[in-house]
């Protein structure tokens, strides 16, 4: 048998899963060395889930207990024993829709990352592409950052610009963010399974070895 990649990803996502599909694929064909251990929901239906047992990964969901936008101090525990138990190196939040509090961060430290629909510090949030488009910005794009404490604002890893167009409605923008995004995360990703990522206070370097 050919040695499997050794750089364990656990993916979670509570939607559709493209930006899932996007590292999948870009693993398949060896532009990612690394491997999927583990994919977590916090919804039953979610795409993400299905996709990735169509793919025969390991695909679980795992009650989120009783808030809408965080887990609880029952389930944080359990995300975080479950992403242990399968060695997972790096936590990619893949369109998860809650925010995670300390212990969860403390359990892996700079290792979650973070892909959101925007170049922050702007537009951080919701519907970050419908922000871009109501304040009138002529550049938009995505942001692969580290998680800590704040809400979309670790240190930035990678970006990537899309030009917003005079008659984007929110569905297009949002449509050409997200193709940005499949190239975006597979790239970061890829980068940082090679080791090749070091972040110093804020700053993220990226060096080839
Ligand atoms: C992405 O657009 C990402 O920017 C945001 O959530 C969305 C997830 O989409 N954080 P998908 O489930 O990967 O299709």
């Amino acid at each position: 048998m050919s040695s499997e990649p050794r750089f364990r990803l656990g993916v979670l996502g509570s939607g559709k899963g493209s930006n899932f599909v996007a590292i999948a694929d870009a693993i398949a064909t060896g532009q990612v060395p690394a491997q999927i251990a583990l994919v977590l929901s916090d919804a039953p239906e979610a795409g993400i889930l299905a996709r990735a047992r169509a793919r025969n990964l390991p695909a679980r969901f795992l009650a989120p207990g009783r808030f809408r936008t965080k887990l609880d101090e029952e389930t944080e525990p359990a995300y975080v024993r479950v992403l242990q138990e399968a060695q997972v190196d790096l936590v990619v939040l893949a369109g998860f829709m809650r925010v995670l509090k300390a212990r969860f961060l403390e359990a892996f430290p700079r290792r979650i990352i973070n892909i959101h629909p925007s170049l922050l510090p702007a537009f951080p949030g919701l519907e970050a592409w419908r922000q871009a488009l109501d304040h009138g910005a002529k550049v938009t794009g995505c942001t692969v950052h580290f998680v800590d404490a704040g809400v979309d604002a670790g240190p930035i890893i990678g970006q990537q610009a899309v030009p917003v167009l005079d008659d984007d409605t929110p569905e297009t923008l949002h449509q050409r963010i997200q193709a940005a995004e499949h190239t975006l995360y597979p790239a970061c990703v890829a980068a940082i399974s090679r080791g090749e990522v070091a972040v110093q206070g804020r700053r993220v370097s990226w060096r080839k070895h």
